[in-house]
């Protein structure tokens, strides 16, 4: 399941496209249901009101089950849009423009770094420094401090894991409370020293007469890091594995890089960095000729829907010159990835980039190491040789 689940979601979706397992959740793995359901306003994303499952991450009270309660990801209806609007003008196709040039800057000192050679970890050098450090310097953290932030990150990012054990919790509730003392410091000092920077836009940003509180930016722009990081880092690794394995592609892109606009959806539709998102119906709901009862837990699963045959042609294929692609990777309705344009914008530039730079880039190993992660599909290890 890990080096290759592939398989596994054809036999699921040809046999049931929606599935009750003998655990009780549903799976969903068809294109077209996993978007209806992504739409249907039916379905809640507020587990912090589960009891169960604030329980397994330190009951109502603790700092990571009180901070879900702010975050939009894990908010409905008005209290979602509310947030939502607030905090979408940071992240709109003239916002992201207007940052190309910073991440472009960036990217070119981690490739400076990053260099040439044999058996170069790009998980290392390049899809793990880059996105922490643009989140960093995008909010107005100091990137001297991108390490500890990515610790923190990481840590938190459990959150979402079906299953913790109590060490991990532990470690995720500490750092939801060191992490926000350190972003509450930087926020007090933007009341008094604004910058050009997300920080500053979140603090003065005003939708009909409405504002984000303290707890709301803190909470967001932590959620911003969770979000943010690590499924870059996978498009970045994803991405780069399948055009490995795929050496007439990697040579279209070659003969063709405006093609890399259009290849990221394919990347990601290919080996969806995220492979699912899980939801609670709150009534019953009818979908592929199925009823699920109201009070189901499901996982709508994105790898498996962006490999349905009956939307894609061909769907087992990377085909960079693929045309209306709209992968579910990035979510769907009203939680449809925020920072969508920001993460395929640092991945056309890191792919632009590693082609221009680079005469030759190929696989030094086919052992590749996969994260242990269940919802994140990612590289924690990909060795390559570098010419350029
Ligand atoms: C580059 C690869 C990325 C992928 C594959 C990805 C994937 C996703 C997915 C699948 C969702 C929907 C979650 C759900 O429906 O429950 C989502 C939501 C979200 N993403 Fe991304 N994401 C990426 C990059 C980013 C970046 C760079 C940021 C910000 C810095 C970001 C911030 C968010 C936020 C805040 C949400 C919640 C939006 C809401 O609830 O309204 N993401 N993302």
């Amino acid at each position: 399941m890990r080096s290759d689940p592939y398989p596994f979601y054809a036999r699921l979706r040809e046999a049931e496209p929606v599935h009750q397992t003998p655990f009780g959740f549903w799976v969903v793995s068809g294109y077209d249901e996993a978007a209806a359901l992504l739409r249907d306003p039916r379905l809640t994303s507020e587990f912090h009101r589960d009891a169960k499952w604030a329980e397994h991450r330190g009951g109502w009270e603790s700092p990571v089950v009180s901070d879900t309660r702010r975050w939009m990801l894990m908010l409905d209806g008005r209290a979602h849009r509310r947030i939502r609007t607030l905090v979408n003008p940071v992240f709109s196709a003239g916002s992201i423009q207007k940052m190309r040039p910073q991440i472009s800057g960036i990217l070119t000192k981690v490739l400076d770094q990053m260099g040439a050679g044999e058996g170069i970890d790009l998980i290392d050098s390049l899809a793990l420094p880059l996105p922490v450090t643009v989140i960093c310097g995008l909010v107005g953290l100091p990137v001297e401090d991108r390490d500890q932030c990515r610790k923190w990150t990481e840590a938190i990012g459990h959150v979402v894991d079906p299953a913790l054990d109590e060490v991990t919790e532990k470690a995720m509730n500490q750092s939801v409370l060191e992490f926000r003392s350190y972003i509450a410091e930087h926020l007090a000092k933007r009341r008094t020293d604004p910058q050009d920077d997300i920080l500053t836009r979140l603090m003065l940003a005003e939708v009909d007469g409405e504002r984000l509180t303290d707890d709301e930016i803190i909470g967001n722009v932590l959620l911003l890091f969770n979000a943010g990081h690590e499924t870059t880092v996978n498009l970045i690794g994803n991405g780069m594995l399948a055009l490995l394995r795929h050496p007439e592609q990697l040579q279209t892109l070659r003969n063709n890089p405006d093609l890399i606009e259009e290849g990221v959806d394919e990347f990601v539709r290919y080996d969806a960095p995220v492979q699912l998102v899980a939801r609670i119906t709150t009534a019953d709901v009818t979908v592929g000729q199925k009823t699920i009862p109201s009070g189901s837990k499901l996982m709508i699963l994105l790898g498996a829907a962006n490999r349905d045959p009956r939307r894609y042609d061909d769907p087992d294929s990377l085909d960079v010159s693929r045309t209306d692609i709209k992968p579910l990777a990035f979510g769907g309705g009203p939680h449809y990835c925020i920072g969508a344009l920001l993460g395929k914008l640092e991945g056309r530039l890191v792919f632009r980039e590693l082609l221009r730079r680079y005469k030759s880039v190929s696989l030094t190993t086919e052992d590749v190491v996969w994260r242990p992660h269940v919802n994140f599909r990612g590289l924690s290890e990909l060795r390559v040789d570098l010419v350029s």
